[in-house]
């Protein structure tokens, strides 16, 4: 394989000793060693409150991912002509919706998630919002919903991570996760589209997604379950895709896994994705993901990985991949903007447990810590995914 070389030896030491706003190194290419002191310096620094001082009063070091209201949220309303009024923010808490809303009867709801990181100078960085606005734009028009354009979007995200910049958790602490909703609230009673829409922006501080924190997940394929079907809506994030996996997701915790694999429900042979977070399989120096095919939500993180690995010198492929190649991979990780980049210790299918590689010098390592470096604004960002607000 051709790896990058990269010049990140000295940057790592300087990482270690830098001021909140040091220029680092280019991003050109990592070496797993590197990788793995780089997720050294990810780890809370001393300097974990610079630049800012009015924080909530939060336990920053045992963040889960628990629901923490917050102080703001961001609402408007929309025709079903997609004529957004502009949006206020407005205290966190309850709205009041008719009890024929599009939602509530025929499921009209999407949802999105994306975060806001506070760097070490203390300001808040977002990665790649506009990505999680054409997503929501593409699962309106699947699901014939009106949706706020992308400038909006992005926007609203803005200022609801301004307003609440007091529950932005320290650097290095975890993140304050911006949950974009949009729904049909107009009142319809007949099967149609809802008269009227609402966007929605709200916010809570956010650590480790799963329990387990960073240790290694241990998932379950689901033979029984599936996911979504073959010209269905699994592709877009839709909240109709979240209830129907709730049975499989609380029978596989009972029994002591992390989360469900879900294979296609066509074949019901070839590995899908896991209840909220995308897949992907290392062997020797090829990293595979089930091609997005309309049955798997393509993620954001999932795509940035694609990119960051393939610059690192990876071939990345996207295909099909039969649940049996999960017997030979060597190792496996799961990718979402809550789970982040989370390894993979195990998987149990029809009662056969297979084991992988985890650890500081694992693929999934190297394409954590440089993930995290971006977003965290320790690595330069020469994809231009982050974008500073203040
Ligand atoms: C089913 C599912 N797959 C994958 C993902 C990962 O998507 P992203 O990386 O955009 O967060 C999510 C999380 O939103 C999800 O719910």
């Amino acid at each position: 394989m051709i790896r990058r070389s990269f010049c990140l030896g000295n940057l790592i030491q300087s990482l270690r000793v830098a001021s909140p706003l040091s220029k680092l190194g280019a991003y050109c290419g990592l070496t797993s060693q590197a990788a793995s002191s780089l997720q050294q310096v990810c780890e809370p620094s001393a300097h974990s409150n610079a630049g800012y001082e009015e924080y909530a009063d939060v336990d920053w070091d045992n963040l889960g991912f628990g629901l923490m209201p917050t102080d703001y949220m961001y609402i408007t309303k929309g025709t079903k002509d997609g004529l957004f009024e502009e949006g206020q923010l407005s205290r966190y808490g309850n709205i009041e919706l008719s009890p024929s809303a599009g939602v509530l009867n025929y499921g009209q709801g999407l949802f999105e998630g994306t975060k806001a990181i506070r760097k070490e100078d203390g300001r808040l960085l977002l990665f790649r919002p506009d990505q999680n606005a054409i997503r929501m734009k593409i699962g309106a028009e699947r699901m014939c919903m009106s949706s706020p354009s992308v400038d909006q979007f992005v926007d609203a995200v803005k200022q609801t991570a301004l307003a609440n910049n007091r529950w932005v958790p320290p650097p290095g602490k975890g993140s304050l996760y911006l949950r974009p909703l949009l729904m049909g609230s107009g009142p319809i009673l007949g099967l149609a589209p809802a008269p009227e829409y609402t966007f929605l922006v709200y916010a809570s501080p956010v650590g480790n997604y799963f329990k387990e924190g960073v240790a290694p997940l241990n998932l379950y394929v689901e033979d029984e379950f599936h996911r979504t079907s073959r010209g269905g809506a699994g592709g877009v994030k839709t909240i109709t895709n979240y209830a129907p996996v709730l049975k499989a997701l609380g029978r596989a915790k009972s029994r002591g896994f992390s989360d469900v694999l879900y294979l296609d429900s066509v074949n019901k042979k070839y590995i899908e994705e896991v209840s909220s977070c995308n897949i992907f399989i290392v062997k020797d120096d090829t990293i595979s993901t089930p091609a997005t095919n309309g049955t798997i939500l393509e993620g954001v993180t999932r795509k940035s990985i694609i990119e960051i690995a393939r610059a690192l010198g990876y071939q990345v492929e996207e295909r099909s991949i039969p649940v049996e190649e999960l017997i030979d991979a060597n190792e496996v990780f799961g990718t979402g903007t809550a789970v982040c980049v989370a390894q993979v210790g195990s998987i149990t299918h029809q009662g056969k447990r297979v084991e992988y590689k985890t650890g500081d010098r694992s693929v999934c390592r190297e394409l954590f810590s440089t993930l995290v470096g971006i977003q965290r604004g320790l690595i330069e960002d020469k994809m231009g995914w982050t974008v500073e607000i203040d």
